[in-house]
């Protein structure tokens, strides 16, 4: 009858299985995860991100408009905008901030009329992009006495992020002044707005995000940066 191995015994074979196992586990991720990986960065597939999103507020704070929800409080965080090339008026502002309502326009693609037009009067109106050119979305909402318009992307993933709006072309002239925000961003606002019940959202704008860097933290977690 043969001896039970020992506890020594087992545990240096173990050993000895360990020692086998780890070069073959490196070898193995070198023949084939490392080029898996090389081949997914090359296709693009994995998203380097180079930038925090602190250093993309600060490359667009030149040409980016940001402005704070107050109300509803489970949609109070920065957003922002970038205003149309080249319709419609500048935004302008006295040096302080200033409290504006801002009103989903209904329907809210504002191409031909809205119902709620008494609602967008000295109001911000938030119109959805698609169906028309975003001039005639302007021209809607300024004949209803909306002192300005922001335009979100009908895409609620972003689509092509911040659009650089254009006229188009037509001889049509708008006034008020219009700016692009994310698809995201227009979707949760306008939930917001409808689940609290309210008429709009009570906004504060514009934001400095120069002097005050604590804003960077105060995106809204959807935002996809
Ligand atoms: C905010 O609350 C409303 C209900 O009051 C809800 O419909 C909406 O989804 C909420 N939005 C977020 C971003 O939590
Ligand atoms: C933000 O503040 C800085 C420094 O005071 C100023 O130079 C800049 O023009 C301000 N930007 C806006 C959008 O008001």
């Amino acid at each position: 009858m043969r001896d039970a191995p020992s506890n020594a015994v087992i545990a240096s074979e173990m050993r000895h299985t360990k020692k086998v196992f780890v070069p073959l586990r490196t070898v193995s991720w070198l023949i084939f995860v490392f080029p898996l990986l090389l081949l997914q960065c090359s296709l693009g597939q994995q998203k380097v991100h180079v930038f925090t999103a602190t250093d993309f507020m600060l490359f667009d704070t030149n040409d980016l408009l940001y402005f704070e929800v107050l109300r509803p409080k489970n949609i109070s965080y920065i957003y922002k905008v970038r205003p149309a090339k080249d319709f419609g008026g500048k935004f302008e502002f006295q040096s302080d901030a200033v409290t504006v309502n801002l009103v989903a326009a209904d329907p809210p693609d504002a191409c031909y009329s809205v119902i709620n037009g008494e609602a967008l009067q000295k109001s911000i109106a938030l119109v959805e992009r698609g169906g028309c050119s975003f001039v005639s979305k302007v021209k809607t909402v300024e004949n209803h006495g909306a002192i300005a318009v922001f335009i979100a992307d009908n895409h609620h993933d972003n689509g092509e992020g911040l659009v650089d709006m254009v006229h188009d072309g037509t001889e049509r002239d708008v006034h008020i002044p219009a700016g692009f925000m994310l698809g995201s961003d227009g979707y949760h606002i306008k939930r917001g707005i409808e689940g609290a019940g309210m008429q709009g959202a009570v906004i504060s704008i514009p934001l400095n995000v120069t002097t005050n860097p604590s804003l960077y933290a105060r995106q809204p977690p959807w935002s996809s940066w």
